[in-house]
């Protein structure tokens, strides 16, 4: 975790309408009322980004978006632009997530032009990355991450890789149960920041702030925390519960 100030981020994927969202935030709100050492974000869907973005103003929750457009407006049915995000409370917003990129097509390359267009927003985002159980499996991580890591940052300037969250996510172990162990988590995030350095130098490195997600929970974050180079969590079932989401928020190393 060095010097980075932890990050605990909350995908709540597709779950949760309005009336579900706006009674979870308000329960999340209360448990973690005078929470300070971390940053909070909660990614509810974009229907619900509105009642929550109200419910959340003035406390310490911030609020992301799963997904972006890089278009700031235009005849692109169905998409939502950074620009509306940004006018309904976000700061933050999630790019590359696993899911989008099995199941709706998203590429290196359209990852790339959608973190540019959030950087562009001063949003900042959460960038995904990771390999699959077969990719693991035939020793393929590090090969799959080093394109996924260079792809995605391709042709952004070194003073916006700072800005950038990093959100390392094996997608065997996302909504399986199984998480990576300490070990294994801390040895990508040392490759991760490694490239990073590669790429930018080690100051900026030292900056980004590399979160790992794929069943997290309560009772697994300390021993992800303690790790050097693990500076949060991005949480996605245990998100949708305010008493599991707040014990994660509240991790203690002792
Ligand atoms: P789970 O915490 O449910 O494994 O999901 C992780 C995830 O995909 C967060 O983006």
């Amino acid at each position: 975790m060095a010097d980075r100030r932890p990050c605990i981020a909350g995908n709540w994927k597709m779950y949760k309408t309005g009336e579900e969202a706006l009674e979870l935030i308000g329960e999340l709100k209360d448990l973690i009322a005078g929470v300070d050492d971390v940053d909070v974000v909660v990614a509810p869907p974009f229907t619900a980004l509105s009642v929550v973005a109200d419910r959340i103003k003035g406390s310490n929750i911030q609020l992301a978006a799963q997904n972006l457009y890089w278009e700031s407006e235009g005849a692109y049915t169905g998409e939502i632009s950074p620009t509306m995000l940004v006018s309904t409370g976000c700061s933050y917003v999630i790019v590359g997530h696993s899911e989008r990129r099995q199941y709706f097509g998203e590429t290196d390359s359209t990852v790339n032009r959608k973190i540019k267009a959030a950087l562009v927003h001063n949003l900042v985002p959460i960038f995904c990355i990771g390999e699959s159980l077969e990719e693991r499996e035939a020793e393929k991580t590090f090969s799959v991450l080093d394109k996924q890591v260079s792809g995605g940052v391709e042709s952004i300037a070194a003073d916006d890789i700072g800005k950038i969250i990093i959100a390392y996510e094996p997608v065997w172990a996302i909504g399986t149960g199984k998480t990576a162990s300490n070990e294994q988590a801390q040895e990508v995030h040392h490759f991760i920041r490694k490239r990073v350095s590669d790429l930018y130098g080690k100051d900026i490195a030292n900056i980004v702030r590399i979160l790992y997600g794929g069943s997290v929970k309560p009772n697994n974050i300390v021993g992800l925390m303690v790790q050097p180079d693990i500076d949060g969590a991005l949480v996605g079932g245990a998100s949708l519960t305010a008493s599991s989401f707040a014990g994660i928020i509240k991790f203690k190393i002792s």
